[in-house]
């Protein structure tokens, strides 16, 4: 199976249709879906926060800690916040401020990345090929990192000027980031420290960007800016923006708003790291609502494994018990569904489970 080399319909940006009395009926959500009108949304609590400076310190106790609230994050949440993580605030402030001028650059500009289901790199408005679908309230970016072979600057924007040099920089710490994060991971499920790492193809991981931005929406009500699902891939670090919330979070039967902590990272376990820890971490739903005041940019950076490899679940954590949950699929075969269904909630890793 293969992605097609186009679009099956013409492709709206969601930017042009945002001074609309009311949204075209392709982005009303069937009633059961809307945000209004589903679960009831948790009020007054918000997922984890942990300062990270723990897991640099040379205090082993204050190591210990900090791996202690990592480990109860994954296992009970899967989406946690980090400050002090070691990335730069300036550098944070500076990346969210390029791609927000991205968008605002006049449409001509913007069209000359318009992406293809192919690669899905460039400027995008849906995700998913199915033609007629109900589409997200959202435009998008998306851009490769790693593996090298797949990094090209001329795929990324050229304007504003700083674009190219702020990703650079802003990628290569995350990069960092996701290593530290994957050690503490396997550290906390019992495996050797290099473990995730070495499953995920050591130093030939994958990494990329989607930069989503979430235009003012006459029908908040109505639509969501990005319909529920779980991240494919491995681990994703989430820059949100710090003044419009958006991003919900599945808990039991409701959603929680999350609330950004200032210069904050928004941590999820993606479901390759679910069928790696045999379902000790699972990936976990969540999706974006709009609202009619204010748009939305954030920042979602995916650190995957090698695309060719094979994952499963850790022999380690394989046991008479609890058997392998999943069966063995590669990163390029599984993130396939995705791209041509869309987001589709926890659909796509529930059927990989092994059947017994
Ligand atoms: C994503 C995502 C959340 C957000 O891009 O996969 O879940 O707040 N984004 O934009
Ligand atoms: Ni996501």
């Amino acid at each position: 199976m293969d992605c097609p080399r186009d679009w099956p319909e013409p492709i709206v940006r969601v930017q042009s249709l945002t001074a609309l009395p009311a949204i075209p009926d392709r982005y009303i959500k069937p009633p059961q879906d809307r945000p209004a009108t589903d679960t009831p949304e948790l009020t007054n609590i918000n997922i984890p926060l942990i300062n990270l400076s723990g897991l640099y310190a040379g205090d082993s106790a204050l190591r210990a800690t900090t791996l202690a609230q990592i480990s109860e994050a994954c296992r009970e949440w899967g989406f946690f916040q980090v400050v002090d993580h070691g990335v730069s605030p300036g550098l944070m402030d500076q990346a969210r401020d390029v791609w927000r001028e991205f968008f605002h650059l006049p449409m001509e500009i913007k069209q000359g990345y318009a992406n293809s289901p192919k690669t899905y790199e460039g400027y995008g408005s849906r995700l998913g090929v199915q033609k007629g679908a109900i589409l997200d309230w959202s435009d998008y970016y998306f851009l490769h990192y790693l593996p090298g072979t797949l990094k090209d600057h001329k795929k990324w924007p050229e304007m504003p000027p700083s674009l190219r040099s702020v990703v650079e920089e802003y990628m290569d710490q995350l990069v960092k980031l996701s290593g530290r994060l994957m050690k503490a991971f396997s550290i906390n499920l019992g495996l050797e420290e290099e473990y995730l790492q070495n499953a995920f193809g050591g130093e030939d991981i994958g990494a990329c960007m989607r930069i989503n931005f979430y235009p003012k929406c006459p029908q908040p009500d109505l639509t969501l800016g990005l319909s529920s699902h779980s991240d494919p891939g491995g681990l994703t670090l989430l820059l949100p923006d710090e003044h419009v919330a958006g991003l919900q979070v599945r808990r039991n039967n409701g959603w929680i708003t999350v609330k950004p902590a200032p210069h904050a990272f928004i941590v999820n376990i993606g479901d390759q790291i679910q069928v790696l820890s045999n379902a000790i971490y699972k990936s976990v739903e969540h999706r974006v609502i709009v609202n009619s005041g204010k748009e939305r940019t954030s920042l979602a950076f995916f650190y995957n494994p090698k695309s060719d490899l094979l994952i499963q679940p850790a022999k380690e954590l394989v046991t008479p018990e609890v058997p392998a949950l999943y069966s063995a699929m590669t990163f390029d075969e599984y993130r396939l569904f995705i791209r041509t269904r869309g987001p589709q909630g926890k659909s796509q890793v529930d059927s990989l489970k092994s059947p017994r």
